[in-house]
């Protein structure tokens, strides 16, 4: 929304997909000092976003919000001020109806939700030092003007507490894809616009039920005019790392194609213990940039082969980006055009390889080999320039003096 502190995409890390239910203190603060420690903190990440369950089943006596007494004993605001210290900040989540999610699914019992206490809990976040919102309709009741209405009056309860609070909205749990049926900019700073995504490449499944990362492009690809700076189209959190269930390529595939579509990249792997592999593919500075470019543009689908596809978008620089996406279970070439992507007419174009950092110059085909279930993302700009040779995958080895050292050249430049 106008007014939005996420002027760009927000980059951050999230409870959920890790730990689900399975949250105390400690692990929250283990994610922000990892944060810190795992280099995400310099590359650009923020937000330290604690997810459902966090709640006591009832309110204080004047109806305030709390925290679970067992698992969150310090208080969120003593919590809010170690993200804090840290240099991050605070990121928290409740939902508009009687109940939360998880209570709601029954997984905790209690009804908190923030029906009819929209301004009070809007407040008390704001004294605990909350920069930002997850609120999840999470609840059968109700049509879209029903949602609409309950988004917005907490939309304005967090503009009425004067602090500056990224406002993340989930319209469509138990619904049926409400978010891509409505354009929810003028209401809040991010949406979702799926069900909840899994650790899967593909489920097969793209409506009330768990989302691969392939029906997610599918339902993403054809919003693009709805994201843009203060106003961002959310395919969900990242499955990058969780659970170690993706290899590398798959890894390297998502963070590419949710970076391309100027999606809040919100990591959702346990950060305190991930391989260096994953910590390269979340810290990847080029494919950040593309995310974070000041432009805010999506991607858009320019061409759909049907296993393969490419995606593009010019940054705010005129530079483009391009993705050239094998959803196969087998190795394909792709191919485009500097035309196709939108660059401007010109003798040559460098192609810079976002994952090998080897770059090439080329008169006007895009091309390359693919493989199964992978990417090979390009920054494509006029002119041409000294080719290099890679530098090898990022995260191949175990530390950062290999990602600099080894690797031969692989792209024949
Ligand atoms: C549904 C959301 O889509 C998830 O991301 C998570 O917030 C859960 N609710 C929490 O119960």
């Amino acid at each position: 929304v106008p007014g939005s502190p996420a002027v760009r995409p927000p980059l951050g890390w999230n409870s959920w997909n890790a730990f689900g239910c399975n949250i105390n203190e400690a692990k929250i603060r283990g994610a922000a000092d990892a944060m810190v420690n795992s280099g995400m903190r310099a590359a650009g990440y923020q937000y330290v976003v604690v997810d459902d369950c966090w709640q006591a089943t009832t309110r204080d006596a004047a109806g305030n919000l709390r925290s679970d007494p067992v698992r969150f004993p310090s208080g969120m605001k003593a919590l809010g001020d170690y993200i804090h210290s840290k240099g991050l900040k605070f990121g928290i989540y409740q939902a508009p109806r009687e109940e939360t999610c998880a209570q709601y699914f029954n997984a905790l019992g209690g009804a908190t939700g923030a029906l009819n206490h929209e301004q009070q809990d809007a407040t008390t976040f704001a004294s605990w030092g909350v920069d930002f919102l997850k609120y999840d309709w999470c609840s059968p009741w109700g049509t879209l003007n029903d949602q609409i209405a309950g988004f917005t009056k907490m939309r304005d309860a967090l503009r009425a507490t004067g602090r500056p609070i990224v406002y993340s909205i989930n319209s469509n749990s138990a619904h049926s894809n409400t978010g891509p049926s409505y354009n929810w900019s003028n209401v809040a700073d991010m949406w979702r616009t799926t069900e909840d995504i899994t650790d899967r490449w593909s489920t097969g499944c793209r409506a009330d039920c768990f989302m691969g990362v392939t029906e997610i492009l599918d339902v993403q690809a054809p919003l693009a005019a709805w994201a843009g700076p203060q106003h961002w189209n959310d395919p969900d959190m990242l499955e990058v790392g969780v659970r170690g269930t993706f290899t590398p390529t798959q890894n390297r595939a998502h963070f590419s194609m949710w970076a391309m579509m100027a999606a809040p990249l919100i990591a959702g792997n346990d950060i305190t213990t991930m391989p260096a592999d994953v910590r390269d593919v979340l810290t990847n500075p080029d494919v950040l940039a593309v995310n974070q470019d000041s432009a805010g543009r999506q991607a858009r689908r320019v061409r759909d082969f049907g296993e393969t596809e490419v995606w593009a978008k010019t940054l705010a620089d005129g530079s483009g980006a391009v993705a050239l996406l094998n959803r196969s279970g087998s190795t394909a070439t792709v191919s485009t055009t500097a035309a196709e992507i939108g660059m401007p007419a010109a003798g040559s174009y460098t192609l810079a390889d976002v994952w090998t950092r080897a770059s090439r110059n080329t008169a006007a085909a895009i091309s390359a080999t693919v493989p199964p279930n992978g990417v090979v993302m390009y920054r494509v700009r006029t002119g041409s320039s000294t080719p290099t040779t890679s530098f090898g995958l990022r995260g191949v080895g175990s530390g950062r003096c290999l990602d600099v050292l080894g690797g031969a050249p692989t792209d024949g430049a």
